[in-house]
């Protein structure tokens, strides 16, 4: 951290010091925030407009076979790789949040070397199948398609144990067991791995044309309308395959590598697996401290495939994500409380996390251990990366700010500062698109692009 910005951190932290030595308002902590993003290289034009959100993708071959609500736009990943060039001699990219894969698609279409981690099974599938698109033959798929589709023989009558698929308000139609049908039919069917993942994919991007449950926000909720039966939806589904296939048969391509593991530890696993020493560009959007669980979101998903089969290894799951969510009670550790270089900013998320205005009662409860866990997994994130990146190689998180209670957080700036700390040099941090609050119309939530390069 140069002087400059240590003097300003300090300054606020004394200023919190002096003003509220134990529980900070949301006002005090915003004159804080205010103080420390005064040093910070904020830019801001429209270079990045609309490209933060998935729903570009659903134009776009591959791209749209799964509608992963949470990823960004396949522009994005072009307008870093132009805007942020790899050094000479490290063509690779990694993305250790790959998500459906916009990341590693993009880099594999300009022919460059890809490496993805995610942890949840059912995203690593998403990216593992779209990026093998190659080797999926479109006229065995259409073939096992008509075969599945003309199976009726298949006598499998057991749910999984999740308890929303018992329930008939949301799966309506007997839907439910369709559904299972199907997936047996595909597991049975005489045919390739990948016509079969392909299969598989297409049936869990089913699940909301065929119940009546809506992806909305941070939960799956009732949304009671027409639905379509299982096999129409599935048929459907796999036409678009088939349509892109047909589009981009004679596109370019690079091998890409998904490996399921926890980006907190991201340099070992790049070690065991992979021959790319260091990547030129790591572009990825962390979770965002904002309680969103993936593992809820997609829990029919999970289930449908066999990835989950019991609710203890749903917990195992959930506990092994990043701590952007309280549906659990992860571990607590001291991160950067034990590295005297982050000294200042542990006080600074220390004086976040004990805010008196961060939400009601239970969101007083749960709020805090949010913060300081998400905070320490920024660090843990940032010093493998570190490890991986090449030298001159550009980093690019795209993350959104959060709100809870009255207290915005800053997290792009703490990001920032964290980087800063652990020996990467902050390029900028560029503001692409201001949420607006839901509770609070008045209030906007950036979402930006925090750049670091390795000198
Ligand atoms: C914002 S999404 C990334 C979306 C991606 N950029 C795309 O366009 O599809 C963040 C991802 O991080 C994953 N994740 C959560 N904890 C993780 C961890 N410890 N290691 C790796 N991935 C994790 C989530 O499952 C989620 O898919």
């Amino acid at each position: 951290m140069t002087n400059q910005l240590l003097t300003s951190v300090q300054d606020s932290l004394q200023l919190t010091t002096d003003v509220t030595p134990i529980a900070p308002t949301a006002a005090q902590m915003q004159k804080i925030f205010g103080t420390l993003e005064q040093d910070l290289p904020f830019c801001e034009d429209s270079a990045f407009k609309g490209m933060l959100n998935f729903a570009d993708n659903l134009e776009e071959p591959i791209h749209r076979w799964y509608y992963y609500k949470e990823g960004y736009s396949h522009r994005l990943v072009s307008q870093v790789l132009k805007r942020y060039p790899r050094p000479n001699g490290y063509p690779g990219v990694f993305d250790p949040f790959c998500g459906a894969g916009t990341t590693l698609l993009v880099a594999q279409q300009h022919n460059l070397p890809a490496v993805g981690i995610e942890i949840n099974p059912f995203a690593t599938f998403i990216s593992q199948v779209k990026t093998n698109w190659h080797k999926i033959n479109p006229i065995k798929l259409k073939n096992a398609l008509n075969r599945i589709i003309e199976n009726n023989n298949i006598n499998c009558s057991k749910l999984p144990a999740l308890t929303t698929f018992h329930n008939e308000k949301y799966f309506p139609n007997n839907h439910a067991y369709q559904l299972i049908h199907l997936r047996e039919s595909i597991r049975r069917c005489r045919t390739t791995t990948e016509i079969k993942n392909a299969l598989l994919l297409a049936l869990t991007a089913t699940l909301e044309d065929v119940s009546c449950l809506h992806k909305d926000g941070r939960a799956l909720r009732y949304h009671p309308r027409d639905v379509i039966s299982p096999k129409e939806a599935l048929h459907r589904r796999v036409m678009i395959m088939l349509e892109d296939l047909e589009s981009i048969q004679n596109r370019p391509h690079h091998e890409v590598t998904v490996l399921k593991g926890d980006a907190r530890h991201s340099s070992l696993l790049l070690s065991k697996k992979i021959n790319i020493d260091h990547f030129g560009l790591i572009l990825y959007s962390p979770p965002y401290a904002n309680n969103f669980d993936y593992s809820e979101v997609y829990k029919c998903e999970l289930w449908l495939l066999g990835m989950l089969n019991s609710y203890e290894q749903w917990k195992q799951l959930r506990l092994s994500t990043f701590r952007s969510h309280p549906s659990c009670n992860f571990p607590i550790t001291h991160y950067l409380k034990e590295d005297p270089e982050l000294r200042e900013i542990y006080r600074l998320v220390e004086q976040t996390a004990r805010c008196q205005n961060i939400g009601g009662t239970r969101a007083y409860k749960r709020a805090p251990s949010v913060i300081r866990g998400y905070f320490d997994d920024v660090f843990l994130m940032l010093k493998e990366q570190k490890i991986k990146l090449a030298p001159e190689g550009y980093i690019v998180c795209v993350v959104g700010n959060s709100r809870h209670g009255n207290l915005h957080i800053p997290t792009d700036a703490i990001i920032a500062k964290i980087g800063q700390a652990i020996g990467l040099e902050l390029v900028e941090i560029y503001v692409a698109k201001y949420r607006n609050d839901r509770k609070n119309k008045n209030q906007r939530l950036r979402e930006s692009l925090v750049v670091f390069i390795k000198k």
